[in-house]
C-alpha cells in the first residue's frame, strides 16, 4: 500500500454527532527505531512487544459544524482537567493528517483521555495516546464509510499514529509488531506496524516487563530532537545495518525459543541506542546512576541464577526488565527485594505482552 491509498473516495454517509472511545496500549520495542526521514517514515525497522497494562483511554465527542469549516476546532482534557498545553501537539497532529482524513474541520471535537500509568512517570504516554486518539478518528470515518474493511481499518489507523509519533504505530495490534521495511518480514512498511506473523516459540509467551521508574522527570531529549541527531551521525550507517541485521536474527530466535541470544540482541539494542546518544553532537548522557546499578545488578542475577531476566531502555533513565512467564515469581522476588531501592519513590509498573488497542462500549 501506498500513502496515496489512505486517501478516502467522497463518503456515502452522513454523521451529525456522536462519540467513540479506545484503549490503547504502550509498546516496548526489542529493535530501536532511532533515527528518521520526514513524516516520520523510519530509517531502520524496529519491532516491539505491545504492552497491556500501560494504557491511554481516549474518548472523542463531534459535532458537525453549522458554518463553514475555516480551522480545527478541538477542546482537550487530560484526566478531567482542561489541558491546553497539550493543544500545539494536537493540532500539528491534525494538520499532518488532514489529507487522508478530510471530514476534520467539518466537525467540532471534544478529546478526553487519560492514563493508566502515572502522569509524569517518565512513561512515553505518546505511542499509546496518539494510536487511541487515531482509532478515535477512524471511528469516525467508518460511520461516514460503512463499508470500510477490517484490514483497513486497522493498516490506516497505524498509519494515522505514525504521523502523530513514529513508535505509535506498533501500538493497535499485538502481540510483536513489525514497523519499517524489512527484507523478510511478510507485508513489513515504513507507513504502518504490522504483526509479526511467522512462528514465535512458547517461551516468548505472556512474556514480562517490569518497568523501574528511576527517573520520573521531563525527558531531557524529545523524540524529534534525538531522531535528528542520527542525520550526520557518524555511526549512522552501520547503526541503520545492524537494526536490519538484528531483526533476521530475532526472527530465528522467535522461532527456536533461544532466550540466551534474544538477550543479548535486546540489551545490545539499548546499549547501542544510548550509544548513539553519547556519539552524536551534541551528545546525551540519558542513564542515570540508578539506571546502571539496576543493569549490573541484573547481569549479577544471571550469572549467579541462570534465569533469564534482561534489560532494555527508551530514550531516558527508566529500565524496562523483561523475563519469561515461567520465571516470574524468582525474577519478581528479586526485583522487589534488591531493585526497588533504585527507583524513585520505589515506583514500578507490572506489565506483560499484551493484544492491542480495544474498544470502549459507551454507556
Ligand atoms: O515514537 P518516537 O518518535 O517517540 O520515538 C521512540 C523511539 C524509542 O522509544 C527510543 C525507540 C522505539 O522504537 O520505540
Amino acid at each position: 500500500m501506498t500513502e496515496k491509498d489512505f486517501i478516502p473516495q467522497p463518503y456515502s454517509a452522513a454523521v451529525e454527532q456522536g462519540e467513540v472511545s479506545w484503549q490503547s496500549p504502550s509498546n516496548i520495542a526489542l529493535v530501536k527505531y532511532w533515527g528518521k526521514l520526514e513524516n516520520q517514515i523510519p530509517a531502520n525497522p524496529s519491532i516491539s512487544f505491545t504492552l497491556n497494562n500501560c494504557r491511554t483511554t481516549t474518548s472523542l465527542k463531534f459535532q458537525k459544524k453549522k458554518d463553514l469549516a475555516t480551522d480545527f476546532d478541538f477542546e482537550l482534557f487530560f484526566e478531567g482537567e482542561k489541558k491546553d498545553s497539550f493543544r500545539p501537539k494536537i493540532q500539528k497532529f491534525l494538520e499532518r493528517v488532514e489529507p487522508y482524513l478530510p471530514f476534520l474541520k467539518d466537525y467540532r471535537f471534544v478529546i478526553e483521555t487519560s492514563n493508566s500509568f502515572p502522569h509524569s512517570s517518565g512513561i512515553a504516554s505518546s505511542a499509546s495516546g496518539m494510536s487511541a486518539l487515531a482509532l478515535c478518528f477512524m471511528s469516525l470515518e467508518k460511520q461516514l464509510d460503512p463499508e470500510m474493511r477490517e484490514e483497513y481499518f486497522i493498516r490506516k489507523s497505524s498509519f494515522l499514529a505514525r504521523l502523530g509519533s513514529g513508535s505509535a504505530c506498533r501500538s493497535i495490534e499485538g502481540e510483536l509488531v513489525v514497523w519499517g521495511l524489512h527484507n523478510s518480514i511478510y507485508e513489513s512498511s515504513d507507513l504502518y506496524g504490522v504483526p509479526f506473523r511467522d512462528e514465535v516459540h512458547e517461551n516468548f509467551r505472556n512474556y514480562r516487563d517490569t518497568i523501574l521508574l528511576v527517573d520520573k522527570g521531563e525527558k531531557v531529549v524529545s523524540s524529534t530532537v534525538g531522531h535528528d541527531l542520527m542525520n550526520d551521525h557518524p555511526y549512522a550507517e552501520t547503526r541503520f545495518r545492524q537494526a536490519h541485521d538484528h531483526l533476521d536474527e530475532l526472527q530465528k530466535i522467535f522461532r527456536s525459543g533461544d532466550l540466551e541470544e534474544f538477550i543479548k540482541i535486546v540489551e545490545s539494542e539499548a546499549l547501542t541506542l544510548h550509544a548513539m546518544m553519547m556519539t552524536s553532537q551534541p551528545y546525551f548522557l540519558l542513564m542515570k546512576p540508578n539506571t546502571l546499578a539496576i543493569i549490573n545488578r541484573v547481569f549479577k542475577f544471571r550469572e549467579e541464577t541462570g534465569l533469564h531476566l534482561c534489560f532494555t531502555l527508551d530514550a531516558g533513565a527508566n529500565v524496562h526488565l523483561l523475563y519469561p512467564d515461567n520465571e516470574k515469581e524468582e525474577t519478581l522476588e528479586f526485583i522487589k527485594a534488591e531493585l526497588l531501592q533504585y527507583c524513585q519513590g520505589g515506583q514500578y509498573i507490572e506489565d506483560h505482552v499484551g493484544k492491542g488497542a480495544k474498544q470502549v462500549k459507551l454507556a
